[in-house]
């Protein structure tokens, strides 16, 4: 089955498939979908599973290298991310460059593109070593860069990395911490920010990892085609959802309309009205990524900053949907994106943070899948055709003539 693309090459035909429903881009062993079942595996294993077992730097190794580390693997593959977590300070002087009210999506994706720079002697993309170098920088220098642009939100002074502390630790102590003082890890907040960042990790060919791997396809460094990935995700229908969510809910709270009649402007399908945080292209079923997450978001809300009334209101908005045919009919249940601006919310990130946070979870699966684009036979410089629909040929008018 695999092999009719390329049986079907000379013969001129050409399908029209708007938004790729149907059409397999690649061959990929890194992650499985039954979107009508509800699963998630990466390499073979349950989001359940390693949401409940694993480590988000676990993840990125199985994802990245395709094989749960041994506990020696583990440790020197953190290590090397230990090492490389600070960024060269001409990069840091970017973010003193940027408007104070810049969104943080574009300060990442440019601060990605920069880190090229920086790096010119490893970007080859045929030589293993360099690909290798390439992606412990960039894990490992990703979740500094989110906080660089979270601080300058904030206006508040940049916190310097401690490689005492884990990626995920780490993480939380760059965009919470204070100059020059230890950071004291809060371990229910570190469990959630590393959880959430699993359910991240990886969702094969959704638009953002598509772009990573067409970008790369043109043998575009690993810097190049992340950044691409970033801005693919920073739109609405895609990881700009989480931070939607969060927006209707507070519209929603300040209209005192309440949720019944919020969704019947969804469903008379006003224009722009739509259920953030429900429906999916693949899942057609509650996203296990959903389940998860629903299911600690009370813990985690109820321990951190007890602003559970978003946390009621978006219950009941799920309560009205699964019972009405609306959704029902066209299978729309709530994604991943549903329940985690509410606990970014309660973690204290601010609002246009949140799709940043769902671009440091999603790395390690764009990595591994752009390495697998790259090492692929099979790949081919992604070029799509079109149907053509406008003017057949016409005579040249001179302008003196129109
Ligand atoms: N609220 C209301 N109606 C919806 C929603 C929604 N969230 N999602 C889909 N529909 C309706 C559509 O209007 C359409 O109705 P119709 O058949 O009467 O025209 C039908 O369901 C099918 O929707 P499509 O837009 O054709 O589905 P598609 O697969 O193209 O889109 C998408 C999937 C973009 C996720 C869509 O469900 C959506 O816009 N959801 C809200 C945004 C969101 O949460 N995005 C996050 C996705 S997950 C992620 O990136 C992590």
């Amino acid at each position: 089955g695999l092999r009719i693309g390329s049986l079907l090459k000379d013969t001129g035909r050409v399908t029209y498939d708007p938004g790729f429903a149907n059409t397999a881009s690649t061959s990929s062993a890194v992650t499985y979908i039954d979107g009508d079942e509800g699963i998630l595996r990466h390499r073979g294993y349950s989001i359940e599973d390693l949401a409940e077992n694993s480590t988000f730097v676990e993840v990125a190794y199985l994802l990245i290298y395709g094989e749960l580390p041994t506990q020696e693997q583990l440790d020197s593959f953190d290590a090397r991310l230990r090492r490389h977590t600070i960024v060269h300070e001409d990069l840091r002087r970017f973010f003193q460059a940027f408007p104070y009210d810049a969104h943080p999506m574009p300060m990442v994706s440019a601060s990605i593109m920069a880190m090229s720079t920086f790096y010119q002697d490893n970007l080859s993309v045929f030589d293993d070593e360099q690909i290798d170098l390439s992606t412990i920088r960039l894990l490992a220098k990703m979740p500094t860069i989110a906080a660089l642009a979270h601080r300058k939100v904030a206006g508040l002074p940049v916190v310097h990395p401690d490689n005492s502390l884990n990626i995920v630790e780490n993480f939380l102590r760059v965009n919470f911490g204070f100059p020059s003082e230890p950071y004291e890890v809060d371990p229910l907040m570190a469990k959630a920010m590393d959880q959430l960042f699993i359910l991240h990790a990886d969702h094969e060919q959704n638009c953002s990892t598509s772009t990573v791997r067409m970008v790369g396809s043109s043998q575009a460094n690993l810097f190049q085609s992340i950044s691409a990935g970033v801005n693919a995700l920073a739109g609405p229908l895609h990881g700009g959802a989480n931070s939607a969510v969060l927006e209707m809910l507070e519209e929603i709270s300040e209209s005192h309309d309440g949720p019944q009649k919020f969704m019947e402007r969804v469903k008379n399908k006003e224009q722009g009205v739509r259920l953030m945080g429900f429906g999916h292209r693949v899942y057609k079923n509650y996203d296990p990524r959903a389940a998860i997450i629903k299911k600690t978001a009370h813990e985690i809300i109820d321990q951190m900053s007890g602003a559970d009334e978003m946390l009621d209101l978006a219950m009941s908005l799920e309560e009205i949907a699964l019972a009405d045919d609306y959704f029902v009919e066209r299978s729309l249940y709530p994604n991943v994106d549903f329940y985690t601006g509410l606990i970014y919310k309660a973690m204290g990130f601010p609002t246009n943070m949140f799709t940043v946070l769902f671009a440091v979870g999603r790395l390690p699966g764009w990595i591994a899948q752009w390495r697998e684009m790259i090492k692929d036979p099979e790949t081919k410089i992604g070029r799509p055709r079109q149907i053509y629909t406008g003017e057949p040929e016409r005579k040249y008018v001179p302008i003196a003539e129109r």
